[in-house]
């Protein structure tokens, strides 16, 4: 087992009667709120009308960063900085899903800069401070919520890479099953998605050895969203499921289930995908997860993938590991495509071919991939081949 540090720092109000506490949390980082929002989500469904009675009461003067993007970009990142910089701001206050909090992230780190934010994101300058970030969580799918992480889009560079900083860390976060009511069929599919991806690139498939009680934990995690991501397609206020599903996004990616220490391979693949065509982040994991798995089959691999699908799935433990395997990753497949109802290849989603050599150097950074297996640049073009 790796040694590891852990520390999260993340205050949660978890449940449906808990938005009262955002004014003393506001308050208590400062009167001079930006709140960064998407598209308008939170406009139809009343979350933006419930953070703005909470923030009156306490007299907050509000400023507002609205249109955030699913995959941010680096464009709207500056302009968020900007209106920091100008208005004097104390605070920001993310209302919406991974992208929005990663785009609060990235201007919380801007506005302590003085140049272009995508410097920040490819590291070409650091992270020196951070204005502090509250978030009221809208879609259960990144973690963004209790991570140091925010993933932000150039799309002139056709780029999308991480900025991470312990200064980046939500102080609070409000996660309102309720509140993702209204998220639709698709997202909630591509969100449940990618908390599983979470758990499988983060420490699920390692070859580095593995912490029991861990491995236990991230098995439940995945258990949970296999079992409440169905309920939340047919029942999208079944507040079970979206509480369920909400609680998964957070603990898979907060530190708690550890790190193998290993490239993140599918998100790193994915990353490419999103960068170049916009897609939606779980969807394109969804369509990689198998073709990896496939593409990565020997017989050092094959037991932990027929084991994911003995311990998810219930699939035959008394195959031979090889068999084993394969009935596991078809019986992945099935989730992801039958019973989440996602398309199951790129070019569903008007991917083509043309830019796979570029995505798969850049995906192993002009080197290889050192996941779960390593991968060269060759490896994953055949991969995004197969998964065409
Ligand atoms: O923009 P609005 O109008 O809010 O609509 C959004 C958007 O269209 C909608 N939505 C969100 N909450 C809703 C809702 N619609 C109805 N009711 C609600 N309650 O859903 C759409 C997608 O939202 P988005 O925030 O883009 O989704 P998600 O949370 O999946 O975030 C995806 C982004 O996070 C990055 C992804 O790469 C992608 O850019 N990631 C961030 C990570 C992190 N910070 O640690 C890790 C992840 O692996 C991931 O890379
Ligand atoms: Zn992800």
């Amino acid at each position: 087992m790796n040694d590891f540090i852990f520390q999260n720092t993340t205050k949660i109000y978890f449940g449906k009667d808990q938005l009262g506490h955002l004014g003393e949390e506001v308050g208590a980082c400062g009167t001079r709120v930006l709140l960064v929002y998407g598209g308008g989500s939170i406009k139809a469904n009343g979350i933006y009308d419930d953070v703005m009675a909470e923030l009156e009461h306490v007299g907050a003067e509000v400023f507002e960063l609205s249109g955030v993007e699913p995959n941010p970009r680096h464009t709207t990142v500056n302009k968020g900085a900007d209106i920091c910089k100008r208005e004097g701001i104390d605070m920001i206050l993310a209302v919406g899903g991974g992208s929005t909090i990663d785009c609060a992230k990235a201007i919380a780190a801007a506005t302590f800069y003085d140049g272009d934010s995508w410097d920040l994101v490819i590291g070409k300058a650091a992270v020196t401070n951070a204005l502090p970030i509250v978030t009221v969580l809208t879609l259960a799918a990144t973690g963004s919520e209790m991570d140091p992480v925010g993933v932000i889009s150039n799309i002139e560079t056709n780029e999308k890479y991480g900025i991470g900083h312990s200064l980046l860390q939500p102080k609070v976060s409000f996660l309102n099953p309720e509140y993702t009511f209204t998220v639709n069929a698709y997202q909630t599919a591509s969100g449940s998605v990618d908390i599983m991806a979470h758990v499988f690139d983060m420490m699920y498939f390692t070859m580095k050895p593995k912490f029991d009680m861990i491995h236990r934990m991230a098995t439940e995690v995945l258990s949970t969203v296999i079992q409440y991501a169905p309920l939340a397609l047919k029942e999208p206020a079944n507040y079970e499921a979206r509480a369920n599903l909400m609680w998964a996004s957070s603990w898979a990616l907060n530190g708690f289930l550890g790190r193998s220490g290993d490239f993140p391979t599918c998100h790193k693949i994915e990353h490419e995908l999103s960068a170049y065509y916009d897609i939606t982040h779980g969807h394109g994991l969804a369509i990689i997860i198998p073709h990896w798995l496939t593409y990565i089959l020997t017989d050092e691999t094959a037991p932990q993938i027929k084991k994911m699908g003995v311990d998810l799935f219930n699939t035959d433990e008394s195959l031979n590991d090889i068999d084993g395997a394969k009935v596991a990753i078809a019986a992945l497949s099935t989730f992801f495509f039958d019973t989440l109802g996602l398309d199951s290849k790129l070019s569903d989603l008007g991917i083509s071919d043309k830019d796979f050599k570029a995505m798969a150097r850049n995906a192993a950074k002009g080197g290889t991939l050192k996941g779960f297996i390593e991968l060269t640049p060759e490896d994953i073009e055949k991969i995004l081949i197969a998964s065409l």
